[in-house]
């Protein structure tokens, strides 16, 4: 299952090293995780749930749906797509029983004498607009540090291998992957330290958090924190959807782009948006046979620039269409899909069924807004920005003093407007530690005017709509 040729990535695997799952000896490349080589071995069941015994694989391969969780070298409940496989490692499928309650850990957490480590302005999340935050608050003449919980930054950047619309100074033309490059090696030259691999698990009056670092818990004592958690995959309820081989696209993605391994051989894509289109062109390009795409909606959502290439490719793009049920047993092994009338109902004898082995949802993304619910932030369910958001103000500062957010986690936009997002929520925050200058005046107004005209357009209409009804819940609140 793994990618030996592709148009545009080359894959630089590491030493090939071998581990054990059930006690089974596989193959493996150093840098991979466990996830990703287990999958590249065909093995799609990684646990079985607590009640019906179901089987499992994983969803989102970062970190945020515990779709993964197995017993490694002994400690149980570890998302095995975040970590790493190492030489002798000893992986087993655990029965979703025992798990690590870490609220025993946290209690009393700020008295406690754990190591701790201090900055101007704490970070969580390393994607593009925790990235850009970094970059534009050290610029400012601040220290911080960025927390992540993956084995390295750029979120999704990492992923895409599409170029970016937009203006030059949106990286217009160039791929999310080389964007990331670009931020990464960016921030090296900055007053930033950045800790992958860590886990953020709880946020304290004030600025202080709880983190996981190396199986160590430790406390960091900020200024300012930005919140940029980046989003999570939505699921949608259909007969066994939750049967391995039913991923998100951003997994697929992953295992795709960052592991170069196939996801599967036979593909069911869930979703003519830009995502659902572009990762099916991504899975062409990698030699995987996309069966159709389906969408509910009557329209396609995607620009249709994407949406041509994939139907010039002869990839069908039935709209008004749903999955009636995954059809396996231990994984899929094929779909019932039906076509639906104008008020979302099945229409009776015009199922069919599809002989796939995956199942790709592409049915948008909601903000991982969690840790801002847990730090007292006053939230809003808004459907126009994808789920539950913290009120902020222009700076995107929220109800909590200090504590700003940026990115997805703050409504579900692109990524061009996360990393402006970043940029604002970076250079307020530091305006208000180092005084806001005139230069951060102006770079604060220009962003503002650059996401202005992102959000420009039809395209831009629903995250317009999200926007006012935050403000007017702002002035409420
Ligand atoms: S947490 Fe690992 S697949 Fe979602």
């Amino acid at each position: 299952m793994r990618i030996n040729e592709h148009p545009i990535l080359e894959f630089k695997r590491g030493k090939l090293i071998h581990f054990y799952f059930n006690d089974q000896k596989i193959d493996a490349y150093e840098g991979e995780t466990i996830a990703a080589a287990l999958h590249a071995n065909g093995v799609r069941v990684l646990s079985r749930s607590p009640h019906l015994n179901r089987p499992r694989g994983f969803f989102c391969a970062i970190g945020k749906c515990s779709s993964c969780l197995m017993e490694v070298d002994g400690i149980p409940n570890v998302k095995t797509c975040l970590v790493l496989v190492k030489e002798g490692m000893h992986v087993r499928n655990q029965a979703g029983k025992g798990r690590i309650e870490n609220s025993q850990a946290v209690t009393s957490f700020l008295n406690r004498t754990i190591p701790t480590m201090t900055t101007d302005i704490a970070i969580i999340g390393g994607g593009p607009a925790g990235l850009s935050a970094a970059i534009y608050a050290a610029k400012a003449g601040v220290r911080c540090m960025i927390f992540d919980e993956n084995n390295q930054p750029g979120g999704q950047l990492i992923k895409q291998t599409h170029m970016f619309f937009g203006s030059r100074e949106h990286y217009a033309r160039i791929r999310g992957i080389d964007i990331s490059q670009k931020l990464i090696t960016e921030i090296t030259q900055l007053p930033v330290q950045l800790f992958t691999d860590t886990s953020v698990i709880g946020y304290f009056h004030p600025h202080t958090l709880a983190i996981i670092q190396a199986g160590e818990l430790k406390k960091v004592v900020a200024r300012k924190t930005i919140i940029a958690t980046g989003a999570t995959e939505n699921m949608f309820t259909f007969k066994n959807n939750d049967l391995p081989g039913v991923y998100g696209a951003g997994a697929v993605q992953t295992l795709m782009n960052v592991y170069g391994v196939l996801p599967g051989k036979r593909v069911l894509m869930v979703g003519a948006g830009n995502i659902g289109v572009i990762v099916s062109y991504q899975l062409l390009q990698a030699g995987v046979e996309v069966v159709a795409i389906v969408e509910a909606l009557p329209t396609i959502g995607a620009y249709q620039v994407h949406a041509s290439k994939i139907a010039r490719m002869g990839v069908p793009i039935l709209t008004s269409h749903t999955i009636k049920q995954a059809i396996g047993s231990d994984k899929v092994e094929a779909v019932e899909i039906v076509q639906l009338n104008e008020k979302w109902e099945e229409i009776p004898g015009t199922e069919s069924i599809k002989e796939v082995d995956t199942i790709c949802l592409a049915v948008g993304l909601n903000p991982s807004s969690e840790i801002l619910s847990q730090a007292g932030a006053q939230m809003r369910y808004l459907p126009a920005l994808g789920g539950n958001v913290a009120l902020h103000d222009d700076d995107l500062q929220t109800t909590v003093p200090g504590l700003y957010v940026a990115g997805d986690v703050s409504g579900i936009e692109e990524a061009s407007s996360a990393m402006l997002e970043g940029r604002l929520a970076g250079l307020a925050a530091a305006g208000s530690l180092v005084g806001t200058s005139e230069k951060i005046q102006i770079l604060k107004s220009e962003t503002r005017f650059g996401l202005d005209k992102l959000r420009e357009g039809p395209f831009g209409d629903k995250t317009r709509r999200g926007i006012n009804q935050l403000k007017i819940a702002w002035e409420h609140r």
